[in-house]
This record gives C-alpha cells, sequence and structure tokens, in this order.
C-alpha cells in the first residue's frame, strides 16, 4: 500500500506545503511565495520571512490536504526540511510539523533542503542512482554524484555567488525587474553575444568549482565604461551586456559539468545520466549547453518540470519517502541546522549569498 507524505518547506522565502504518496503521486503542492515582502528590500530580510512563514505555515498545510482530499489522519508520515537555510525559516517550518506530529501522533522526519532538490528528478523521471546532478538556483550551486537518498559525492559548486544570484544582480545594475533571471533571458535573445567578451572564471583551474561574482563586476565595469563614453546605455547596448552574460554563465557551466562527467563515470553508472534542478535550469540557453555536453558523452539529460525545480515541498515529502524507504530516520537528532552540507567531507570553503549560507 502506498504511504502518504505531508512535506513541509520554509527555509528560504516560499512557505511550501505538499502530499506525495510512495507511488510517486503528487497529491497536492502550495507555494505561498513572499517576492513582494521583500521587494523594497533587494533581498531577502530573513527576520521578515520567519514572521511571514509562521503566519503562513499552517495555512499552506491546511490548503494541500483540502486540495488533495485527505485529512491528517491520513497521513503516515510528516517531512520537514530541517537545513540548510535561513534559521528563522526552517525554526518555523520544523516547530510546525513537531505540532502537526504530536498532535496527530505521526512519525516526523527531518529532510535536508538540497537533498530534496537533489532527489527530485526520481519523483518525475525513471533514474537510477548514481547520478550527476547540477543544482543552479538563486541560493545553490553544486555538482553532486547522487550515489542514495542520503549518499551524496560533491565535486564541486560556487565559491561565491549562485547562479542565480548574479543574474539578479546584473537585472538590477542594468535596470530590469527581479527575479532577474527571466528578464536577463529576455533581453538576451535580442543581443549579440559576441560583443563583449566576459571572464569565464576558474576555468584555469582543475576541478569543478565555480566562481560568478567577478562576472557582475566585469558586467558593471562595461556599463560604466558605455555611459561615461556615451553618456547612457541604450536598449541594444543593454541587450547585448545581457547576451555576452549569459554565455559566459551557461560555458562555464557546461564546461565544468563536462568535466565532472569522468569522475562521475568512476562511479560505475548502470544508466549514465546528467539532471538539473533548481531556478536557473529553467535558462534555455543553460539548457541547450547542457543538453550538448550530455549528448556528446553520450549521457542521457533529464530535468524535472519548473515548478518542482525551484523551492517546493513535494520535493521534501519526496526525499522522506526516499529516506523511509531505506530505513533512514532523517536528521537525528532533529534539530534545525542553518548549515547542513550534502557531503561533509567535501564541504564549500566558501560561500553565502543573499539567500543565506549554502552548504
Ligand atoms: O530555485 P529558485 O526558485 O529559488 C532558490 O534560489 O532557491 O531559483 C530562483 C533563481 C532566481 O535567482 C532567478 O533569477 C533564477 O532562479 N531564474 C533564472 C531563470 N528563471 C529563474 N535564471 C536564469 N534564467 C532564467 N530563465
Ligand atoms: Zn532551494
Amino acid at each position: 500500500m502506498a504511504q502518504l507524505f505531508l512535506g513541509i518547506e520554509s527555509s528560504c522565502d516560499d512557505t511550501a506545503a505538499a502530499l506525495v504518496t510512495s507511488d510517486r503521486e503528487i497529491l497536492s503542492s502550495v507555494v505561498v511565495d513572499q517576492t513582494a515582502l521583500h521587494a523594497a528590500f533587494g533581498g531577502v530580510v530573513p527576520e521578515i520571512a520567519a514572521r511571514a512563514h509562521a503566519e503562513k505555515l499552517d495555512i499552506a498545510v491546511e490548503t494541500a490536504l483540502t486540495e488533495a482530499g485527505r485529512s491528517l489522519n491520513d497521513l503516515d508520515v510528516i517531512a520537514v526540511t530541517a537545513g540548510p537555510g535561513l534559521i528563522g525559516g526552517v525554526l518555523s517550518g520544523v516547530m510546525c510539523a513537531r505540532g502537526i506530529a504530536t498532535g496527530a501522533g505521526k512519525p516526523l522526519i527531518g529532510v535536508n533542503h538540497l537533498a530534496g532538490h537533489a532527489l527530485t528528478p526520481r519523483l518525475t523521471d525513471d533514474l537510477e542512482f548514481p547520478y550527476l546532478m547540477l543544482l543552479v538556483s538563486g541560493g545553490h550551486c553544486q555538482l553532486l554524484v547522487v550515489e542514495a537518498p542520503d549518499r551524496f559525492h560533491r565535486l564541486g559548486g560556487t565559491i561565491d555567488d549562485a547562479p542565480g544570484e548574479a543574474f539578479d544582480k546584473t537585472a538590477r545594475v542594468l535596470g530590469l525587474p527581479q527575479p532577474g533571471g527571466p528578464a536577463v533571458e529576455r533581453e538576451a535573445r535580442k543581443g549579440d553575444a559576441a560583443r563583449f567578451r566576459f571572464p569565464r572564471p576558474l576555468m584555469d583551474r582543475p576541478g569543478c568549482d565555480m566562481s560568478f561574482s567577478g562576472l557582475k563586476t566585469a558586467l558593471l565595469r562595461e556599463r560604466d565604461r558605455l555611459i561615461a563614453d556615451q553618456g547612457g546605455i541604450t536598449h541594444q547596448d543593454r541587450a547585448d551586456l545581457c547576451a555576452g552574460f549569459q554565455a559566459a554563465v551557461a560555458e562555464v557551466l557546461a564546461k565544468k559539468t563536462a568535466r565532472a562527467i569522468e569522475t562521475y563515470l568512476t562511479f560505475e553508472p548502470s544508466d549514465p545520466t546528467i539532471a538539473v534542478a533548481g531556478g536557473v535550469a529553467a535558462n534555455s540557453a543553460i539548457r541547450a549547453g547542457l543538453e550538448t555536453v550530455s549528448a556528446e558523452a553520450g549521457l542521457r539529460f533529464t530535468a524535472p518540470p519548473l515548478k518542482l525545480c525551484t523551492d517546493n515541498a513535494a520535493m521534501i515529502a519526496w526525499a522522506g519517502i526516499e529516506l523511509a524507504r531505506i530505513g533512514h530516520p532523517g536528521m537525528d537528532p532533529l534539530v534545525p541546522r542553518p548549515r547542513w552540507p550534502l557531503d561533509d567531507r567535501q564541504a564549500a570553503l566558501l560561500g553565502s549569498g543573499k539567500k543565506g549560507a549554502k552548504a
């Protein structure tokens, strides 16, 4: 018999609840975003986020139950994000989940947010371990070999900004709306990617680490040079800047992923596959670069639908299902953590951005 899991997510700026069965059926997935609350501040304000989560969590859970036509009694397990993320939000989610679990007499399992992202392709596709995962969002950037629900081998990641963060900052310095990714991509379509040659940081260094903050500085310098020379920037200048920036990000992600394949293949995968997750996976130039890399290496490429790539609670319920299936208790004891690397052996030395500490 399929088991029913409630997932709860509140580690950043989305309050989410979802009902998912162990048969991979998503009965409901509610996401209440806080974009409007943070808009005036140019980034997520942790205190505002925590308060909004505390206000919206029970409503999100109730809506998820109603939409699925189920009650608390029907649940088998409650899975909650226990980290990494903004601690106030994680704490709100864990307290809410603990209350529900105690009240309804159900088991509670603490899940890693990044594991949720990294395991999502198995919710939406038939995918065997181990697979190579590129996780790219506004807060995260890492290349991982996903070996099991509780085993991840980190091959590299950003040492400064996440790619989504770089897109958002680029949009801001060019007067484009937030979130920056879709706006920059739209502009880039009209631009000439060859006009400005932006740096491809860390390409000459071995390994899979990446850096995106220098790219933003280079773009700012070009913008200011144009303003000094011409007294301003034209629409075409802006489109060309966006196209050049996007091409640089896409090339870095594609080349570092290509570099990760060699190590990945030493894990002897039965069905060699590259999977991508996170909001930046929506970008068609980035996706195209990864598809080319996969095809050239003879690997399969898979990406979950976008609404499961961005933050949601179905991925948390699913990570709980994957852990329960192998008899893993989740985080034990369940103590909310702002930092929680997926791979303790290869934890990033640096890396903290607008969305708080990264793992
Ligand atoms: O996964 P997500 O919804 O939230 C977290 O960061 O956890 O990712 C949001 C990020 C934002 O930085 C946004 O600008 C970026 O994903 N993004 C994109 C695109 N759509 C969203 N970046 C590049 N191109 C896009 N089309
Ligand atoms: Zn996320």
